[in-house]
């Protein structure tokens, strides 16, 4: 159980907030496990036809929480994002996605897996996977470069290049760009319209729409990768970077 993500529903609109504003909605263990138990309950409840994520205070999610990363990165504990990537992937109903500010990392990538995208003309996504001595998740290693091209995402993950709201809606990853204040009204009508369509044809269009077992397939190639990277010393000096506020220094360390 946690605070830090709130539950709420509007007929048939399963709405899922981050609620850590304080962290940047930064993505705890707890976070993950409660968001992908939200979302894989509204795949086996018939009264929920969509789902709706947003989000409090003025980012949308900084990511994973980096004391998380530190942790596993010094032999501790463990990182639970899996639990929500896969709740993601595997989702059968149509999901809506109200950005308001900032989303780092899994807040992008997640992204992906949205079927309607709402920004709020202060958002902007990051993916700076390489940056943190890290690679893509979430199948974005395949899904990004398809959608944008090879060369914006690898800008995005091996540089941490942003992209603003109007970059990402010129390139196709998101549906509107909308005032702060008028986004959450915005992508809360759009998911009502969907609920209103027949369910059926909905969550047999979005199947259609999408390559379910390559997505799979690359999520674990991914995940495999991700938890080698996590524990190299590369790691562990970007996340102590983070946490003493300086930048890293990768120049002496082995790959
Ligand atoms: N994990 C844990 N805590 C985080 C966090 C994260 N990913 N992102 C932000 N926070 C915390 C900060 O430590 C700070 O906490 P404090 O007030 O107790 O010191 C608080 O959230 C506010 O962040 P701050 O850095 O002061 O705000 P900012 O507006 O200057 O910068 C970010 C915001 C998101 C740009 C910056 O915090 C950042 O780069 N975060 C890391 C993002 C990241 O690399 N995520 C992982 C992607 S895979």
């Amino acid at each position: 159980m946690t605070d830090h993500v709130k539950i709420r529903r509007d007929g048939a609109v399963l709405e899922i907030t981050f609620a850590r504003p304080e962290k940047k909605n930064a993505l705890s263990n707890a976070m993950y496990l409660a968001a992908a138990e939200a979302l894989n309950d509204a795949q086996s409840d018939a009264s929920a036809r969509v789902v709706l994520f947003s989000a409090e205070g003025d980012a949308f999610t900084a990511g994973n929480d980096l004391a998380d990363f530190a942790a596993v990165a010094s032999g501790r504990g463990e990182v639970l994002a899996h639990r929500f990537i896969d709740a993601l992937a595997r989702a059968e109903k149509p999901i809506v996605a109200a950005v308001p500010g900032l989303a780092v990392g899994v807040g992008t990538t997640m992204l992906l897996h949205c079927d309607l995208v709402y920004l709020a003309d202060t958002a902007k996504l990051t993916t700076p996977f390489v940056n943190l001595a890290l690679v893509p998740e979430a199948a974005s290693s395949l899904l990004l470069p398809a959608r944008i091209g090879h060369v914006r995402a690898f800008a995005m993950f091996a540089l941490g290049e942003a992209l603003s709201a109007a970059e990402t809606l010129a390139l196709g990853l998101a549906n509107k760009v909308l005032p702060r204040e008028a986004l959450l009204d915005a992508a809360r009508e759009a998911a009502r319209a969907l609920a209103s369509r027949p369910l059926g044809a909905l969550v047999a269009t979005k199947k259609l729409m999408r390559e379910g077992e390559r997505i799979l397939g690359q999520i674990a190639r991914e995940s495999a990768i991700f938890g080698e990277r996590l524990q190299t010393p590369e790691a562990r000096e970007a996340f102590t970077a983070f946490v003493e506020r300086r930048p890293p220094d990768f120049t002496k360390l082995a790959p």
